[in-house]
């Protein structure tokens, strides 16, 4: 069978990736698996390219339609609604990874925007990007000399803004309580080394590496975890491995882990836009595939 299908103009929810084309999480497979060729054309929102693209996929899924703001899946007749997520960052330095999310809600790769950014370094990279890029920057916590908010304005903040989850990104300060309470299993952290190893506090930035790199370690890589009241002990939602080479220096092993977060870090809000995180009954999150719901990431 080869059904042609031309997609274009569809730019901003997750439709159009050609590394990560669009398929229900849901779809229940046909009794006998046949392969379908899809020709598709994808239209991509940013200078990357225009592709044309032939691709094999097994044929589950009926039919797939889309609507601004809304991924809407058709399994086996059923309707299911996906609402575009309101993301809020929070950085304290150059803020690359969260120049790798805004690039990946622009192109629809994650089907969320970034509607907020709040910084404890209001003149840092991550800030300056955000102003550029016309989203609002929050300043926070509250500074002797008056300026930034309190937690408690800051949770009200949030929630003017409709906030569904917030992304720590390089984020130095502890969160407080008050904020960890309102955003109950919607707080996700980056951190550069495999947890619990090499987390903690006094673990940040090249301290990680070095200290990786000291202890003989043959692996390190990118962790993603739910935050909670202490320091990277939060729920390990995400991991990717990289390899330790003899002659590193915490520089280069930091470059190579860097790479790894950027892609990690989008697969993984993507996933949390698209409500395909899945809790264990021992309290693991999960992350369902794309693809196959029966499996994970
Ligand atoms: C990253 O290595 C991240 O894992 C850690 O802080 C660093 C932030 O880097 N939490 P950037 O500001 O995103 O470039």
């Amino acid at each position: 069978m080869e059904i042609q299908s031309s997609i274009f103009g569809i730019s901003s929810f997750g439709i159009h990736n050609p590394k990560t084309p669009f398929f229900p999480s849901k779809a229940t497979p046909l009794s006998a698996p046949k392969q379908v060729l899809f020709k598709t054309h994808f239209s991509l929102s940013s200078n990357l390219s225009f592709t044309k693209q032939t691709l094999k996929v097994s044929a589950s899924v009926a039919k797939v339609e889309c609507e601004i703001g809304t991924i809407n899946i058709f399994e086996d007749g059923l309707k299911r609604k996906i609402r575009k997520k309101n993301l809020a960052v929070f950085v304290s330095g150059g803020g690359s990874n969260f120049k790798s999310l805004h690039e990946a809600t622009v192109n629809g790769f994650i089907h969320g925007d970034i509607s907020v950014l709040v910084t404890n370094k209001p003149d840092c990279g991550g800030a300056e990007f955000a102003r550029d890029k016309g989203i609002p920057v929050i300043s926070f916590p509250k500074l002797k000399d008056g300026s930034g908010l309190s937690s408690h304005v800051l949770v009200t903040a949030l929630r003017s803004y409709k906030v569904d989850f917030i992304l720590l990104a390089g984020f130095l300060k502890l969160l407080p309580a008050e904020l960890i309470k309102a955003y109950p299993r919607s707080i996700l952290n980056i951190h550069p080394s495999l947890l619990p190893a090499f987390g903690g506090k006094g673990y940040y930035g090249m301290k990680v590496h070095e200290a990786v790199i000291a202890s003989g370690a043959r692996y390190s890589g990118p962790t993603i975890h739910y935050v909670d009241e202490e320091y990277d002990r939060g729920r390990i939602l995400a991991q990717r491995i990289v390899p330790v080479l003899a002659n590193d220096t915490a520089e280069e092993l930091a470059g190579r882990v860097l790479h790894e977060e950027h892609k990690l870090y989008q697969e993984v809000v993507a996933a949390l836009c698209e409500d395909r995180i899945i809790w264990r009954e021992d309290g693991v999150p999960l992350i369902q595939c794309k693809e196959n719901p029966n499996l994970y990431m």
